[in-house]
């Protein structure tokens, strides 16, 4: 018997909703030489509004002795006073994906059958975004001058570093050359941003080289957005910094069925620390506490955790579960809205087939 010791981080909102099904459905699933072990923490707004603790050392100290860590969404209300913006997303979020050096934000995009896209002919769409994740604009590198005057600057710097960048794009051609269309799309924007542009340019060039089987295209971001709305079923492997990879996942959800479906890992591949499994989407303050948030995201997340932990059957079941509870809720033909717990519990009663 192994043990898999998960810290599981609810946060707010619909996480801790969406985090107990993810956990129900990890029960069925993992095999029987698995005794999943999960210690949940109470991180995120309330922690925060109660003593002021964002993600005190020691705990994080506690967090990184685990096998994975499964999160499920931080952050308020957008606007709400007590919680200025970033506490919780700097703080907590942040923090974990730069202290536990997750720097491939890995996120899935496919339509699945049964599910219904926003459009009209998406084609066979199967691609993955490999987000780089532990820089670009989001190292906090800035800052303000005079504040609130009309004479205000602020700056947001963007860091990239050759060992970053490198280390994320050997990560994304590895991954394109275990596909089956051995293909990678970098995307930036090298026409404006020259700098960090020049230094992801040449090292997929160098890299390349190592791949001779993977065909490399590039893209600007803004075309990118074209393609992902006229023409996804082009991508493979996307390649992209960090500011990018965040906004094309929000694109790239609801382009194949909405952001109730979309898994990310925050991985290090160099296993130095625990990788971390959460949904694409945030806290949803505006649908929290109903009981209808869709735990599907969270719980393919469960099922990219099992596959980074080797336990590549039970991710497959996992995923086969979530697919024949679509395929089946698309050939019933009703439109069923169904609670947060009762999508949980079908999936679950799958896997346990
Ligand atoms: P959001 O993803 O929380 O919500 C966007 C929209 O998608 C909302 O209408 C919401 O109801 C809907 N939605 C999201 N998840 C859903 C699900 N599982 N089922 C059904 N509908 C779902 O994005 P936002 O509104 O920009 O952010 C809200 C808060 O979450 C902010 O504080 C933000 O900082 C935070 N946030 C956290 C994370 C994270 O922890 N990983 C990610 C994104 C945003
Ligand atoms: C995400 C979120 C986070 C990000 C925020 C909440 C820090 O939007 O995981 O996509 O920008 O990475
Ligand atoms: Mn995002």
């Amino acid at each position: 018997m192994t043990s898999l010791k998960l810290a599981v981080i609810g946060g707010d909102g619909i996480g801790p909703e969406v985090t107990e099904e993810a956990l129900k459905v990890l029960e069925v699933a993992a095999p029987a030489e698995l005794k999943v072990e999960p210690t949940r923490y109470d991180l995120g707004a309330e922690r925060y509004l109660a003593t002021g603790e964002v993600l005190p050392d020691a705990v994080l100290a506690e967090i990184r002795e685990h096998d994975a860590i499964l999160l499920g969404a931080v952050g308020g209300k957008p606007g709400d006073a007590r919680l200025p913006a970033g506490i919780l997303e700097r703080g907590l979020l942040l923090k974990l994906r730069f202290e536990l050096d997750h720097y491939v934000n890995l996120r899935p995009s496919r339509i699945f059958p049964g599910v219904v896209s926003p459009l009209a002919a998406p084609g066979d769409v199967d691609f993955v975004v490999v987000r780089e994740g532990t820089e670009g604009p989001y190292t906090g590198n800035g800052g303000t001058l005079r504040a609130g005057t009309p004479h205000e600057v602020a700056t947001e710097v963007s860091l990239n570093t050759a060992h970053g960048v490198e280390r994320v794009v050997r990560d994304a051609f590895a991954r394109a050359s275990r596909r089956p269309r051995r293909k990678l799309t970098l995307v930036h924007k090298t026409n404006v941003l020259v700098h960090a542009g020049a230094v992801w340019s040449r090292l997929v060039n160098a890299v390349a080289a190592e791949f001779p089987d993977v065909t490399v295209d590039y893209l600007h971001v803004d075309a990118a957005t074209i393609f992902l709305t006229t023409d996804p079923s082009r991508f493979d492997v996307i390649v992209t910094d960090n500011l990018f990879g965040d906004i094309l996942t929000d694109l790239a959800a609801a382009i194949t069925g909405g952001i109730g479906l979309a898994a990310s890992g925050n991985i290090n591949p160099d296993r130095t620390a625990p990788s971390m499994f959460e949904p694409v989407h945030g806290s949803a303050p505006d649908i929290a506490g109903q009981g209808i948030a869709d735990p599907t995201a969270a719980i393919l997340s469960v099922s990219l955790m099992l596959d980074h932990l080797g336990h590549s059957q039970a991710a497959a079941a996992v995923e086969a579960a979530v697919l024949a509870d679509r395929a089946e809720l698309a050939a019933s033909g009703r439109d069923v809205r169904r609670s947060t717990s009762e999508i949980g519990d079908a999936i679950a009663a799958r896997v346990a087939h």
